[in-house]
């Protein structure tokens, strides 16, 4: 499906683009004709740099910037790189996101920080940050989860976390509305990446059973999703979140 849709001539960040969905989503970006941004944020073995930078080679003149969502400086640092070095942005999608599960017993404010950092004050300190530079027409598409809607069990930071970036994606897109820029959000259910691989096989029983299409999502059903939504097709869809999860929760 992804195929089906033109990007020729624009400028695309997708946050968190070194592994998983976010890698998958750019490298779909840049196959449409867009330019690309790989982003990724440093960690202690290097990993990230080096997904980031595998992920880059593939793509035709990809800009890869280190940077963590949640630092303020280093976000208006990204921003002014991507204006000077391409002009402008016409696609933001905010995917980079941590989990870090535990029931609210045991959960440590760090925990709780940690998560909601990341999550929510990371998208909205891009949005904050790239309002400058993102051109009239834009698209900003941000990634949520079932889990927003659905509390999940031991996901309080994450739920949190997710819920607040669908309360963020409706204000942002009235107050974009007049440029013509569009804001939506995502919500993947289970979804088959390095997550779902390491539940214990009778847990994804479990899940299979409450998902009426009967299997997990691939990546690259949320790549099709953001696409359509980064597209002209959606001009007139707006401040909605659109659930891609087999039909496991229908809100
Ligand atoms: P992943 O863990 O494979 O990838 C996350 C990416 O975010 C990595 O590239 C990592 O480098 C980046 N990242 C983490 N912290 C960052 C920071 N502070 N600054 C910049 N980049 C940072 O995750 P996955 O599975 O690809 O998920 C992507 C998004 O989709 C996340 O927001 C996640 O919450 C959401 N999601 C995933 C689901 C799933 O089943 N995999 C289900 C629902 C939502």
């Amino acid at each position: 499906m992804s195929d089906t849709f033109d990007f020729s001539g624009k400028i695309v960040l997708v946050t968190g683009s070194s592994r998983g969905i976010g890698g998958a989503m750019i490298t779909g970006f840049a196959r449409c004709g867009a330019r690309c941004v790989v982003n990724y944020v440093n960690d202690r073995d290097g990993r990230n740099k080096a997904d980031a930078e595998r992920v880059g080679a593939k793509l035709e003149d990809a800009l890869v910037i280190e940077c963590d969502v949640a630092d303020e400086q280093g976000v208006a640092r990204m921003m002014t790189q991507i204006g000077s070095a391409l002009g402008g942005l016409d696609i933001l999608v905010n995917n980079a996101g941590i989990l870090r599960d535990r029931t609210i017993k045991k959960m440590t404010m760090a925990d709780w920080d940690a998560v909601l950092k990341v999550n929510l004050t990371g998208a909205f300190n891009c949005i904050h940050q790239a309002a400058p530079i993102l051109r009239n027409g834009g698209r900003i598409v941000n990634i949520a989860s079932l889990s927003a809607a659905m509390g999940i069990f031991g996901q309080a930071n994450y739920a949190a976390s997710k819920a607040g970036l669908i309360a963020l994606t409706k204000v942002a897109a009235r107050e974009l509305a007049k440029q013509q820029i569009t804001v939506n959000a995502i919500a993947p259910g289970a979804i088959e990446t390095e997550i779902l691989q390491a539940v214990p096989e009778d847990v994804k029983k479990q899940y299979l059973q409450q998902i009426p299409l009967g299997e997990f999502g691939q990546v690259q059903d949320v790549v099709n999703a953001a696409m359509f939504l980064c597209s002209a097709s959606s001009r007139y869809i707006t401040g909605q979140v659109i659930h891609v999860n087999g039909g496991m929760l229908m809100p």
